[in-house]
């Protein structure tokens, strides 16, 4: 890969940065030579603790343990909410722009206080306590934030779950956590289109018998089917409830959340975070990363359904005591222009989005921005896959006028907070890195043989000690976690990630090199796609790889070989796509499926992923050896036949 110029931080910014590339080299010297003493100062500035921790941390990767701060006591809410009263009970916690821009509103943090506390209060009258898992469905809402919290208020886990999944997937994932209580909207809107997630919850829940209370936010006011002996409504329920609710004080290692996320094989996990660790991690990168300053408006475009929801629309800047703009709507609606109009209009000033937005708005021209007035703008950040030098650039000089530094932010689910990160004042940018590691995180690369490669090099990205935000456990499943992220290279943790580091120590991050597909940001296994598509009565078999896509990053392509005696139509091709929809949900649909009439696979009949790969991405000629193959003549064929685009 050919090397990319630097950009330097503009002066006018580093003149105020929290952090200097003086106190990062120190910050991050300490944070690995004495991560006790670090973490420990680090725990006691950020967050207000119940009862004090004597105990930093503990940790033993090759069996996938850890615990920070165990012996202390804490809530998360007295954090996110409670301690900002005194000072900024007035001030904005939650500014909600609708998807019609006509729609929006601002929620201090008392009103936040006291939305918090009636929710709270309704889930204990539901018989919600300490330990329980409660699934939140819900559109882009302040509701959405409030039911998160609410669990937190009263050491219930939330386990939200992205409403863009189907019922299908809902039902996976309330059996796999044992819901009892699923929190949801009548409907959600997205870019002027209803989607109903009510009807969404009534069909999964068919076969959730355990499920005995539903509580359902009027968004729409559309009529949807109701059990009375099931379904209550939001509002009215809240009203009759206390508007205090005193704070369950939990320990650091309890459970705050569960968040589904895919993996190469089987089903998605529940990945467990605990308390303490992930909200210092939360808190501490949003500040650092995003140099964030009192009074500062702060924009992460992601959905609360993902991790980056999670962290940075309610964790780490109400933990802050920040300003979080929360989004219901889409990039283009009602045009393009729509991500600058909201800047201009709540006056932000950091901006987070996806490349893939990125690089659908800049599809869509520059006019879109330029016509309007971005000043307030002061810091623009990306995450969810590696970003394209060429979009890079263009967010940095079309949307952020050449004044605002980019954070490219490498970190996962199983992470909790960002890992890899420029720190804005600290480091010049290389446009398609994510620079350098964030306090406490020792990143390494190792070779083909697990070995630890020196200085510049490329290999798999793995971590070396753990960190506050670790992830904790799988849920049902601890063995699971320990085979998933610290089995592949013992004492150390997997990132599924390939990266560079060059002579700077900059890392690059190359991408998944697991049968992980980044799609517009998102996760998929292939697996899952590939069940889904088994699912139909035609098909015999199927193989799902990832292609370079133009503006989701990576497109879905899928090797379908049916049953003998069918064969392939428009109507069946429609049919399979339709199915992935339904079993996992939209993003999941193939963007090109071949029919194949085999697959190939070596003798003992493993798909050789290696060589789809390369078909799917038409590098043909490092197809590499097939003659280990069982039948070589079915790459042929497969390249005959290869579906253009
Ligand atoms: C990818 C999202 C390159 C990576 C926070 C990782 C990135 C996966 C970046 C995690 C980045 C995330 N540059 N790749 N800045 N950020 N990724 O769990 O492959 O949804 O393993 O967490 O996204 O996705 P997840």
């Amino acid at each position: 890969m050919s090397e990319v110029h630097t950009r330097p931080i503009p002066a006018a910014f580093i003149e105020n940065a929290l952090i200097g590339a003086d106190d990062y080299e120190r910050m991050y010297r300490q944070s690995v030579e004495n991560p006790e003493a670090f973490w420990a100062q680090q725990a006691k500035d950020f967050l207000h603790w119940d009862q004090p921790f004597t105990r930093v941390f503990h940790e033993d990767l090759s069996r996938g343990d850890t615990a920070w701060f165990a012996d202390g006591a804490l809530n998360v809410t007295v954090n996110c909410i409670d301690r900002h009263l005194a000072n900024r009970a007035d001030q904005t916690a939650i500014l909600w722009e609708g998807d019609d821009p006509a729609d929006n509103q601002a929620i201090s943090y008392r009103t936040l206080y006291e939305k918090v506390c009636r929710l709270a209060n309704l889930l204990k009258a539901q018989g919600v306590k300490k330990g329980d898992r409660v699934c939140i469905y819900m559109p882009m809402i302040p509701e959405a934030a409030y039911a998160m919290l609410a669990c937190a208020r009263i050491g219930a886990v939330h386990s939200v779950v992205f409403g863009g999944f189907s019922p299908a997937s809902l039902k996976d994932r309330i059996l796999d956590a044992d819901c009892r209580l699923v929190i949801t909207a009548d409907e959600g809107v997205r870019g002027g289109k209803h989607i109903p997630l009510k009807a969404n919850v009534d069909r999964a829940l068919t076969d959730c018998p355990e499920v005995r209370r539903v509580i359902v936010v009027k968004r729409t006011g559309v009529p949807v089917d109701w059990d009375s002996k099931r379904d209550i409504w939001y509002a009215e329920s809240v009203a009759g409830m206390d508007s205090e609710c005193a704070p369950e004080i939990v320990h650091a290692e309890d459970p705050l959340f569960i968040l589904y996320t895919s993996g190469s094989t089987g089903k998605p996990k529940g990945v467990m975070h605990t308390t303490a660790g992930y909200l210092l991690m939360a808190t501490m990168t949003f500040k650092y990363v995003f140099d964030y300053k009192e009074g500062e408006v702060f924009w992460c475009t992601a959905d609360v359904g993902w991790i980056t929801g999670h962290s940075y629309i309610v964790y780490g800047p109400l933990c802050a005591g920040a300003s979080t703009l929360m989004f219901e709507g889409v990039p283009t609606y009602p045009d393009a222009s729509r991500f600058w109009q909201v800047v201009d209009k709540h006056k932000v000033n950091a901006f987070y989005t996806a490349p893939t937005a990125i690089r659908a708005l800049m599809g869509a021209g520059d006019d879109f921005v330029t016509k309007t007035d971005r000043s307030s703008l002061r810091l623009l950040g990306t995450v969810g896959e590696p970003i394209n030098p060429e979009a890079w650039e263009w967010y940095y000089t079309v949307v952020g006028d050449a004044r605002c530094p980019i954070v490219d932010t490498w970190w996962q689910t199983e992470t909790g907070a960002h890992m890899i990160s420029p720190l804005p004042g600290a480091m010049a940018l290389k446009p398609g890195s994510a620079a350098r590691p964030f306090f406490g995180v020792q990143p390494a690369l190792l070779d083909g043989d697990g070995k630890e490669i020196e200085g510049q090099g490329e290999g798999s990205l793995v971590i070396k000690r753990s960190w506050p935000s670790m992830i904790r456990g799988i849920y049902g499943d601890r063995q699971r976690m320990i085979d998933t992220y610290f089995s592949t290279y013992p004492g150390y943790y997997f990132t599924g990630d390939g990266a560079r580091r060059d002579g700077d120590g900059y890392y690059w991050i190359t991408g998944r090199i697991d049968d992980v597909l980044n799609v517009s940001g998102h996760r998929l296994g292939t697996a899952e796609v590939e069940s889904a598509l088994v699912l139909h009565e035609d098909t015999a078999e199927a193989a799902v790889v990832g292609y370079p896509h133009p503006v989701k990053g990576q497109g879905i392509y899928a090797f379908v070989t049916l049953k003998s005696g069918h064969a392939p139509s428009e109507a069946l091709r429609r049919a399979l796509i339709d199915l992935c929809a339904t079993e996992i949900g939209p993003i999941a649909k193939p963007d090109i499926i071949q029919w194949a009439p085999g697959l190939p696979k070596t003798r003992s009949g493993k798909i050789m992923r290696r060589i789809l790969r390369k078909i799917a991405c038409n590098a043909l000629d490092s197809l590499g050896d097939t003659s280990t193959l069982a039948d070589p003549s079915v790459v042929d064929e497969l390249i005959a036949h290869r579906e253009n685009r």
